[in-house]
Protein backbone atom coordinates (compact mmCIF):
# COMPACT_ATOMS: atom_id res chain seq x y z
CA UNK A 1 0.00 0.00 0.00
CA UNK A 2 1.19 3.29 -0.27
CA UNK A 3 0.75 5.55 2.83
CA UNK A 4 1.75 8.94 4.28
CA UNK A 5 3.14 8.35 7.91
CA UNK A 6 2.65 11.89 9.72
CA UNK A 7 5.35 12.46 12.18
CA UNK A 8 7.03 9.61 10.80
CA UNK A 9 10.28 10.43 11.90
CA UNK A 10 9.23 10.87 15.64
CA UNK A 11 9.63 8.17 18.38
CA UNK A 12 6.76 5.84 17.29
CA UNK A 13 6.32 7.39 13.91
CA UNK A 14 9.72 6.38 13.10
CA UNK A 15 9.54 2.80 14.15
CA UNK A 16 6.11 2.10 12.27
CA UNK A 17 8.24 3.17 9.28
CA UNK A 18 10.59 0.67 9.55
CA UNK A 19 7.97 -2.10 10.07
CA UNK A 20 5.84 -1.20 7.05
CA UNK A 21 9.12 -0.48 4.75
CA UNK A 22 10.00 -4.38 5.92
CA UNK A 23 6.33 -5.34 5.17
CA UNK A 24 6.72 -3.88 1.46
CA UNK A 25 4.55 -1.18 2.13
CA UNK A 26 5.49 2.16 0.15
CA UNK A 27 5.61 5.30 2.45
CA UNK A 28 6.15 8.50 2.83
CA UNK A 29 6.33 10.86 5.66
CA UNK A 30 5.37 14.47 6.59
CA UNK A 31 7.04 15.81 9.67
CA UNK A 32 7.81 19.53 11.06
CA UNK A 33 10.47 17.83 12.83
CA UNK A 34 9.38 20.27 15.87
CA UNK A 35 9.73 17.06 18.16
CA UNK A 36 12.58 14.86 16.28
CA UNK A 37 15.58 15.04 13.94
CA UNK A 38 15.90 14.89 10.21
CA UNK A 39 19.25 12.20 11.12
CA UNK A 40 16.55 10.06 11.85
CA UNK A 41 15.61 9.63 7.81
CA UNK A 42 18.92 8.11 7.45
CA UNK A 43 18.65 5.76 10.48
CA UNK A 44 15.48 3.96 8.36
CA UNK A 45 17.12 4.14 5.02
CA UNK A 46 20.16 2.08 7.17
CA UNK A 47 17.54 0.02 8.34
CA UNK A 48 15.76 -0.48 5.67
CA UNK A 49 17.70 -0.06 2.58
CA UNK A 50 14.62 2.29 1.65
CA UNK A 51 14.94 6.03 2.01
CA UNK A 52 11.49 6.93 1.96
CA UNK A 53 10.14 10.38 0.55
CA UNK A 54 10.37 13.47 3.12
CA UNK A 55 8.31 16.24 3.46
CA UNK A 56 9.62 19.09 6.20
CA UNK A 57 5.82 19.94 6.07
CA UNK A 58 3.49 21.31 9.10
CA UNK A 59 0.00 19.91 9.25
CA UNK A 60 -1.32 23.71 10.28
CA UNK A 61 -0.13 24.46 6.41
CA UNK A 62 -3.26 24.21 4.17
CA UNK A 63 -1.37 24.81 0.96
CA UNK A 64 1.13 22.51 1.77
CA UNK A 65 -1.14 19.82 2.41
CA UNK A 66 -3.10 20.21 -0.78
CA UNK A 67 -0.06 20.23 -2.92
CA UNK A 68 1.41 16.85 -1.05
CA UNK A 69 -1.97 15.10 -1.64
CA UNK A 70 -2.58 16.57 -5.20
CA UNK A 71 0.23 15.11 -5.96
CA UNK A 72 0.25 11.17 -4.88
CA UNK A 73 -3.08 8.65 -4.32
CA UNK A 74 -2.34 7.68 -0.66
CA UNK A 75 -4.24 4.03 0.13
CA UNK A 76 -3.87 5.12 4.05
CA UNK A 77 -2.66 7.72 6.43
CA UNK A 78 -1.08 6.42 9.70
CA UNK A 79 -1.89 10.25 11.42
CA UNK A 80 1.40 10.67 14.62
CA UNK A 81 1.75 14.53 14.21
CA UNK A 82 0.71 15.87 17.02
CA UNK A 83 2.46 17.58 20.59
CA UNK A 84 1.69 15.64 23.73
CA UNK A 85 3.52 16.92 26.46
CA UNK A 86 0.82 16.94 28.67
CA UNK A 87 2.26 19.65 31.27
CA UNK A 88 2.65 22.04 28.19
CA UNK A 89 -0.81 21.25 27.33
CA UNK A 90 -2.24 22.90 30.57
CA UNK A 91 -0.32 26.10 30.39
CA UNK A 92 -0.17 26.52 26.72
CA UNK A 93 -4.14 24.98 25.89
CA UNK A 94 -4.40 26.44 22.45
CA UNK A 95 -1.66 25.22 21.21
CA UNK A 96 -2.26 21.77 21.43
CA UNK A 97 -6.07 22.65 20.23
CA UNK A 98 -4.28 24.31 18.06
CA UNK A 99 -1.90 21.95 16.43
CA UNK A 100 -3.74 18.42 17.23
CA UNK A 101 -7.42 19.25 16.41
CA UNK A 102 -6.89 22.28 13.70
CA UNK A 103 -3.96 20.10 12.27
CA UNK A 104 -6.02 16.88 12.22
CA UNK A 105 -8.98 18.55 10.39
CA UNK A 106 -6.93 20.18 7.62
CA UNK A 107 -5.24 16.38 7.52
CA UNK A 108 -9.05 14.96 6.75
CA UNK A 109 -10.02 18.01 4.70
CA UNK A 110 -6.97 17.40 2.26
CA UNK A 111 -7.29 13.68 2.73
CA UNK A 112 -11.29 13.42 1.67
CA UNK A 113 -10.67 16.16 -0.69
CA UNK A 114 -8.74 13.70 -2.66
CA UNK A 115 -10.12 10.28 -2.07
CA UNK A 116 -8.40 9.26 0.88
CA UNK A 117 -10.48 7.32 2.87
CA UNK A 118 -8.51 5.27 5.37
CA UNK A 119 -6.79 6.73 8.67
CA UNK A 120 -4.78 4.95 11.79
CA UNK A 121 -5.25 7.40 14.32
CA UNK A 122 -2.83 7.37 17.01
CA UNK A 123 -5.21 8.06 20.51
CA UNK A 124 -4.07 7.29 24.16
CA UNK A 125 -5.23 5.80 27.20
CA UNK A 126 -5.62 8.92 28.08
CA UNK A 127 -9.30 9.58 26.56
CA UNK A 128 -10.62 7.10 29.20
CA UNK A 129 -9.78 9.95 31.81
CA UNK A 130 -10.49 8.37 35.31
CA UNK A 131 -13.07 5.45 34.68
CA UNK A 132 -13.25 3.81 37.86
CA UNK A 133 -11.10 0.53 37.08
CA UNK A 134 -7.69 -0.09 36.77
CA UNK A 135 -8.01 -2.84 33.54
CA UNK A 136 -9.11 -1.33 30.60
CA UNK A 137 -11.52 -2.53 27.71
CA UNK A 138 -12.06 -0.18 24.05
CA UNK A 139 -15.75 0.03 25.43
CA UNK A 140 -15.32 2.07 28.83
CA UNK A 141 -17.25 5.42 27.96
CA UNK A 142 -14.39 8.33 27.28
CA UNK A 143 -14.35 11.71 27.90
CA UNK A 144 -14.84 11.65 31.15
CA UNK A 145 -12.75 13.59 33.52
CA UNK A 146 -9.80 14.00 31.67
CA UNK A 147 -7.26 16.29 33.27
CA UNK A 148 -5.39 17.41 30.35
CA UNK A 149 -6.06 19.50 27.00
CA UNK A 150 -3.58 16.99 25.43
CA UNK A 151 -5.84 14.32 26.39
CA UNK A 152 -9.07 16.18 25.66
CA UNK A 153 -7.50 16.73 22.09
CA UNK A 154 -7.23 13.31 21.53
CA UNK A 155 -10.77 12.38 22.54
CA UNK A 156 -12.08 15.38 20.39
CA UNK A 157 -10.13 13.73 17.25
CA UNK A 158 -12.01 10.73 18.35
CA UNK A 159 -15.20 12.04 18.03
CA UNK A 160 -14.28 14.20 14.89
CA UNK A 161 -13.53 11.04 13.11
CA UNK A 162 -16.82 9.46 14.48
CA UNK A 163 -18.92 12.38 13.00
CA UNK A 164 -17.03 11.85 9.33
CA UNK A 165 -17.65 7.73 9.74
CA UNK A 166 -21.23 8.65 10.31
CA UNK A 167 -21.38 10.72 7.10
CA UNK A 168 -19.56 8.93 4.76
CA UNK A 169 -20.15 5.06 4.57
CA UNK A 170 -16.62 4.48 2.80
CA UNK A 171 -14.55 6.34 5.29
CA UNK A 172 -12.44 3.97 7.92
CA UNK A 173 -11.16 5.18 10.89
CA UNK A 174 -8.87 2.66 13.01
CA UNK A 175 -8.27 4.27 16.63
CA UNK A 176 -5.31 2.84 18.11
CA UNK A 177 -5.33 3.71 21.92
CA UNK A 178 -1.54 3.28 23.30
CA UNK A 179 -0.87 3.09 26.66
CA UNK A 180 2.92 3.69 27.39
CA UNK A 181 5.45 2.99 24.84
CA UNK A 182 9.38 2.77 25.64
CA UNK A 183 11.98 0.97 24.62
CA UNK A 184 14.45 1.72 20.74
CA UNK A 185 14.45 -0.51 17.76
CA UNK A 186 17.01 -3.34 18.62
CA UNK A 187 19.41 -2.16 16.35
CA UNK A 188 20.30 1.38 18.70
CA UNK A 189 19.35 3.31 15.46
CA UNK A 190 16.28 4.72 15.84
CA UNK A 191 14.70 5.52 19.98
CA UNK A 192 13.51 8.24 21.68
CA UNK A 193 15.44 11.15 21.70
CA UNK A 194 13.20 14.25 21.90
CA UNK A 195 13.49 18.06 21.20
CA UNK A 196 14.06 19.55 24.82
CA UNK A 197 12.57 18.56 28.73
CA UNK A 198 11.07 15.14 28.54
CA UNK A 199 8.28 14.69 30.91
CA UNK A 200 7.45 11.02 30.33
CA UNK A 201 9.28 8.47 33.07
CA UNK A 202 11.88 6.71 30.63
CA UNK A 203 13.41 9.65 28.66
CA UNK A 204 13.72 11.25 31.94
CA UNK A 205 15.45 8.13 32.86
CA UNK A 206 17.60 7.97 30.04
CA UNK A 207 18.56 11.59 30.57
CA UNK A 208 19.77 10.53 34.68
CA UNK A 209 21.54 7.57 32.99
CA UNK A 210 23.39 10.11 30.91
CA UNK A 211 24.79 12.31 33.71
CA UNK A 212 22.87 15.15 32.16
CA UNK A 213 19.67 15.15 35.49
CA UNK A 214 21.44 14.37 38.64
CA UNK A 215 18.35 11.69 39.81
CA UNK A 216 15.06 10.89 38.68
CA UNK A 217 12.24 12.41 41.01
CA UNK A 218 9.53 9.39 41.56
CA UNK A 219 6.09 10.80 41.94
CA UNK A 220 4.52 9.49 44.93
CA UNK A 221 5.06 6.56 46.67
CA UNK A 222 1.87 6.70 48.53
CA UNK A 223 -0.38 5.00 46.25
CA UNK A 224 -2.61 2.19 47.17
CA UNK A 225 -0.15 -0.21 45.02
CA UNK A 226 2.39 -3.17 45.91
CA UNK A 227 5.27 -1.05 46.18
CA UNK A 228 3.22 2.66 46.51
CA UNK A 229 4.03 3.92 43.15
CA UNK A 230 2.11 4.72 40.23
CA UNK A 231 1.17 1.37 37.78
CA UNK A 232 1.45 1.95 33.96
CA UNK A 233 1.06 -0.56 30.91
CA UNK A 234 4.65 0.08 29.46
CA UNK A 235 4.69 -1.51 26.00
CA UNK A 236 7.54 -1.41 23.88
CA UNK A 237 7.73 0.34 20.54
CA UNK A 238 9.08 -2.15 17.97
CA UNK A 239 5.85 -4.39 19.27
CA UNK A 240 3.37 -1.01 19.15
CA UNK A 241 5.16 -0.18 15.77
CA UNK A 242 3.79 -4.11 14.65
CA UNK A 243 0.14 -3.37 16.18
CA UNK A 244 -0.20 -0.49 13.50
CA UNK A 245 1.00 -3.43 10.63
CA UNK A 246 -1.76 -5.68 11.80
CA UNK A 247 -4.18 -2.65 11.98
CA UNK A 248 -3.20 -1.86 8.17
CA UNK A 249 -4.24 -5.49 7.34
CA UNK A 250 -7.50 -5.01 8.63
CA UNK A 251 -8.68 -1.96 7.46
CA UNK A 252 -12.37 -1.78 7.26
CA UNK A 253 -14.92 1.47 6.53
CA UNK A 254 -16.58 2.59 10.02
CA UNK A 255 -14.63 3.02 13.36
CA UNK A 256 -12.44 0.09 15.16
CA UNK A 257 -11.34 1.21 18.03
CA UNK A 258 -8.01 -0.80 19.82
CA UNK A 259 -6.23 -0.68 23.05
CA UNK A 260 -2.23 -1.63 22.33
CA UNK A 261 -0.83 -2.60 25.62
CA UNK A 262 0.60 -5.87 27.18
CA UNK A 263 -1.97 -6.31 29.44
CA UNK A 264 0.51 -5.66 32.63
CA UNK A 265 0.92 -3.49 35.25
CA UNK A 266 4.71 -2.45 35.98
CA UNK A 267 5.14 0.06 38.78
CA UNK A 268 7.82 2.84 38.76
CA UNK A 269 10.03 1.52 41.07
CA UNK A 270 9.81 -1.77 39.00
CA UNK A 271 10.71 -0.05 35.90
CA UNK A 272 13.94 1.76 38.14
CA UNK A 273 14.88 -1.62 39.08
CA UNK A 274 14.82 -3.39 35.72
CA UNK A 275 17.01 -0.33 34.19
CA UNK A 276 19.37 -1.06 36.82
CA UNK A 277 19.28 -4.60 36.12
CA UNK A 278 19.95 -4.02 32.27
CA UNK A 279 22.19 -1.49 32.99
CA UNK A 280 24.67 -2.59 35.71
CA UNK A 281 24.55 0.26 37.30
CA UNK A 282 21.84 1.88 40.13
CA UNK A 283 19.66 4.51 38.91
CA UNK A 284 20.23 7.88 41.60
CA UNK A 285 16.24 8.61 42.66
CA UNK A 286 14.20 10.63 45.27
CA UNK A 287 10.47 10.19 46.26
CA UNK A 288 8.98 13.26 45.79
CA UNK A 289 5.05 14.25 46.38
CA UNK A 290 2.24 13.03 43.62
CA UNK A 291 1.51 14.58 40.16
CA UNK A 292 -1.62 16.31 40.07
CA UNK A 293 -3.02 14.32 37.30
CA UNK A 294 -1.79 10.82 37.87
CA UNK A 295 -3.51 7.73 38.72
CA UNK A 296 -2.52 5.36 40.58
CA UNK A 297 -2.94 2.29 38.64
CA UNK A 298 -4.21 0.82 34.83
CA UNK A 299 -3.64 -1.40 32.20
CA UNK A 300 -4.67 -1.96 28.70
CA UNK A 301 -6.74 -5.48 28.17
CA UNK A 302 -5.73 -5.88 25.13
CA UNK A 303 -7.92 -8.86 23.92
CA UNK A 304 -9.83 -6.89 21.37
CA UNK A 305 -6.80 -6.45 19.03
CA UNK A 306 -5.45 -9.94 19.45
CA UNK A 307 -8.80 -11.43 18.05
CA UNK A 308 -9.48 -9.24 15.63
CA UNK A 309 -5.65 -8.24 14.51
CA UNK A 310 -3.83 -11.07 15.84
CA UNK A 311 -1.96 -9.00 17.29
CA UNK A 312 -0.21 -8.83 20.89
CA UNK A 313 3.04 -7.79 22.52
CA UNK A 314 5.98 -9.86 22.15
CA UNK A 315 8.66 -7.85 24.14
CA UNK A 316 9.16 -7.43 27.88
CA UNK A 317 10.49 -4.87 30.05
CA UNK A 318 13.91 -6.08 30.20
CA UNK A 319 14.01 -6.23 26.39
CA UNK A 320 12.53 -2.50 26.36
CA UNK A 321 15.52 -1.57 28.77
CA UNK A 322 18.16 -3.42 26.65
CA UNK A 323 17.06 -1.56 23.61
CA UNK A 324 17.17 1.75 25.38
CA UNK A 325 20.53 1.01 26.86
CA UNK A 326 21.97 0.16 23.79
CA UNK A 327 20.24 3.02 21.54
CA UNK A 328 21.63 5.17 24.57
CA UNK A 329 25.45 4.00 23.55
CA UNK A 330 24.84 4.25 20.18
CA UNK A 331 24.04 8.12 21.23
CA UNK A 332 26.91 8.65 23.42
P1 LIG B 1 6.90 12.34 18.96
O1 LIG B 1 6.84 13.74 19.46
O2 LIG B 1 8.18 11.62 19.02
O3 LIG B 1 6.35 12.27 17.46
C1 LIG B 1 5.40 13.18 16.95
C2 LIG B 1 5.96 13.76 15.67
O4 LIG B 1 5.01 14.69 15.12
C3 LIG B 1 7.26 14.54 15.90
O5 LIG B 1 8.25 14.08 15.01
C4 LIG B 1 6.89 16.00 15.60
O6 LIG B 1 7.96 16.71 15.02
C5 LIG B 1 5.71 15.83 14.66
N1 LIG B 1 4.74 16.94 14.66
C6 LIG B 1 4.16 17.54 15.74
N2 LIG B 1 3.34 18.52 15.34
C7 LIG B 1 3.39 18.53 13.98
C8 LIG B 1 2.76 19.34 12.98
N3 LIG B 1 1.95 20.33 13.31
N4 LIG B 1 3.02 19.08 11.67
C9 LIG B 1 3.88 18.08 11.33
N5 LIG B 1 4.51 17.31 12.23
C10 LIG B 1 4.27 17.53 13.54
O7 LIG B 1 5.77 11.53 19.76
P2 LIG B 1 5.47 9.97 19.79
O8 LIG B 1 5.71 9.51 21.16
O9 LIG B 1 6.10 9.30 18.65
O10 LIG B 1 3.89 10.03 19.60
C11 LIG B 1 3.28 9.87 18.34
C12 LIG B 1 1.78 10.03 18.51
O11 LIG B 1 1.31 9.08 19.46
C13 LIG B 1 1.36 11.40 19.03
O12 LIG B 1 0.17 11.79 18.39
C14 LIG B 1 1.11 11.14 20.50
O13 LIG B 1 0.18 12.04 21.05
C15 LIG B 1 0.56 9.72 20.47
N6 LIG B 1 0.74 9.02 21.76
C16 LIG B 1 1.99 8.96 22.31
C17 LIG B 1 2.16 8.34 23.55
C18 LIG B 1 3.51 8.30 24.23
O14 LIG B 1 3.56 8.12 25.44
N7 LIG B 1 4.62 8.42 23.49
C19 LIG B 1 1.06 7.77 24.21
C20 LIG B 1 -0.19 7.83 23.60
C21 LIG B 1 -0.33 8.48 22.36
N1 LIG C 1 6.90 9.45 36.67
C1 LIG C 1 7.74 9.72 37.72
N2 LIG C 1 8.73 10.61 37.51
C2 LIG C 1 8.92 11.26 36.34
C3 LIG C 1 8.04 10.98 35.27
C4 LIG C 1 7.03 10.06 35.46
O1 LIG C 1 7.60 9.17 38.81
O2 LIG C 1 9.83 12.09 36.24
C5 LIG C 1 5.83 8.45 36.87
C6 LIG C 1 4.45 9.06 36.73
O3 LIG C 1 4.01 9.58 37.95
C7 LIG C 1 3.65 7.86 36.26
C8 LIG C 1 4.65 7.02 35.47
O4 LIG C 1 5.93 7.48 35.86
O5 LIG C 1 3.25 7.12 37.37
C9 LIG C 1 4.50 7.18 33.98
O6 LIG C 1 4.48 8.56 33.66
P1 LIG C 1 4.56 9.11 32.18
O7 LIG C 1 4.52 10.59 32.25
O8 LIG C 1 5.69 8.46 31.46
O9 LIG C 1 3.25 8.50 31.54
P2 LIG C 1 1.72 8.71 31.91
O10 LIG C 1 1.17 7.38 32.24
O11 LIG C 1 1.52 9.80 32.88
O12 LIG C 1 1.17 9.25 30.53
C10 LIG C 1 1.32 8.48 29.34
C11 LIG C 1 1.57 9.35 28.12
C12 LIG C 1 0.38 10.19 27.82
C13 LIG C 1 -0.83 9.36 27.75
C14 LIG C 1 -0.99 8.53 29.00
C15 LIG C 1 -2.19 7.66 28.91
O13 LIG C 1 2.66 10.19 28.32
O14 LIG C 1 0.58 10.77 26.55
O15 LIG C 1 0.17 7.74 29.18
O16 LIG C 1 -1.95 6.36 28.97
F1 LIG C 1 -1.91 10.15 27.60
Amino acid sequence: MKILVTGGTGFIGSHTVVELISAGHEVEILDNLSNSKESVLDAISKLTGVSPKFYKADILDKARLTEIFSGTKYDVVIHFAGLKAVAESVEQPLKYYENNVEGTINLLNAMLNTGVDNIIFSSSATVYGDPGVTAYTEDLPTGQNITSPYGKTKYMIEEILKDIAMSKPEFSATILRYFNPVGAHPSGFIGEDPNGRPNNLMPIIMKVAQGEYPELSIYGDDYPTSDGTCIRDYIHVVDLAKGHLAALQHIKPGISVYNLGSGKGTSVLEMVAAFEKASGKKLPYKIVGRRTGDLPEMHAIPEKAFRELGWKTELTIDDAMRDTINYLRALA
